[in-house]
């Protein structure tokens, strides 16, 4: 039997691409994707190569479910091509943006933008590649501490978030007869380029997290590779339905 295959979204950076790193070394191949930034996903492909493992990246805009049936097929065609396989194990709805604005100051494009990338997005990119999950299979979806406490700047975003936590409840339900799990993993504040690098940059906001976090810092993405690759291991096999929050204890 061939190894485990997962399907990461947004792997050329950050939480994406540490989790890719995270499950090459328990032995998963690994379909990645990237929006823009084609070198960083090559990049990681190279670097997963380096370690003894195979990747293989895509492009794609998960806030464009127009062209997920074009997706599909592209995922269809690598995993006979490039993985002698018909189905894949895991999902890892990860892609995603930030935005910072108030409930006041919020514009209804900035909400569309967030709705499908946050929401819409991953809801009907599952739906379509459910199909080519093996059953047994496992799916992890980003979430955000942000769903939890909330300070100002990040309605809309965190409400995305939220929608996620409750979708991956029904779709656990749903997927329960076939064996596949569905749980939703909720960062804490991390140290990547998300939303302009301000927990990795700014001192000062990294250091509010830090004192406001039982573990006493910021987030690093080992953290969430490590925490989506236990989920997606031996050990995750009976938690389904479920948010976890990887988050060092921010406001316990
Ligand atoms: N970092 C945090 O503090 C934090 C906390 C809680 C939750 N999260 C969640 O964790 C996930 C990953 O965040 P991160 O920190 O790793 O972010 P990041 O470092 O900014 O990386 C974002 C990734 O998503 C891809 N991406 C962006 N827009 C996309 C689109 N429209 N379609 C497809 N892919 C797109 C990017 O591709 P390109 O490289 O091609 O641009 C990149 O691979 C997100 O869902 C985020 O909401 C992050």
């Amino acid at each position: 039997m061939g190894n485990k295959i997962a399907i990461i979204t947004g792997a050329s950076r950050g939480l994406g691409k540490s989790t890719a790193l995270h499950l090459v070394r328990q032995g998963v191949d690994i379909i990645g994707t990237y929006h823009s930034l084609e070198q960083e996903a090559q990049n990681v492909v190279e670097e997963i190569e380096s370690l003894g493992g195979k990747a293989r990246m895509l492009q794609l805009d998960v806030g464009d479910s127009s062209s997920f049936e074009a997706f599909k097929g592209q995922v269809t065609m690598l995993l006979g091509t490039c993985f002698s396989a018909e189905r894949f194990d895991f999902l890892v709805n990860n892609a995603g943006i930030g935005m910072h604005a108030s409930c006041a100051d919020t514009t209804e494009a900035q909400f569309d933008q967030l709705m499908k990338v946050h929401f819409k997005g991953p809801f009907f990119l599952t739906q379509k590649l459910l199909p080519l999950m093996a059953d047994g299979g496992r799916i992890v979806n980003l979430s955000s501490g942000l769903a939890r406490f909330s300070p100002i700047g990040y309605a809309a975003y965190a409400s995305m978030k939220g929608a996620i936590e409750v979708w991956t409840r029904y779709l656990a339900n749903e997927l329960g007869p076939r064996g596949i799990t569905v749980n939703a993993l909720a960062p804490g504040a991390i140290e990547t380029d998300f939303g302009g690098g301000t927990v990795r940059d700014n001192p000062q906001v990294n250091s509010w997290i830090s004192s406001n976090t039982a573990l006493g810092r910021a987030g690093l993405p080992d953290d969430i590779g490590a925490a989506v690759s236990m989920l997606l291991g031996e050990g995750g096999r009976w938690i389904t339905a479920q948010r976890i929050e990887a988050s060092g204890g921010m406001f316990v």
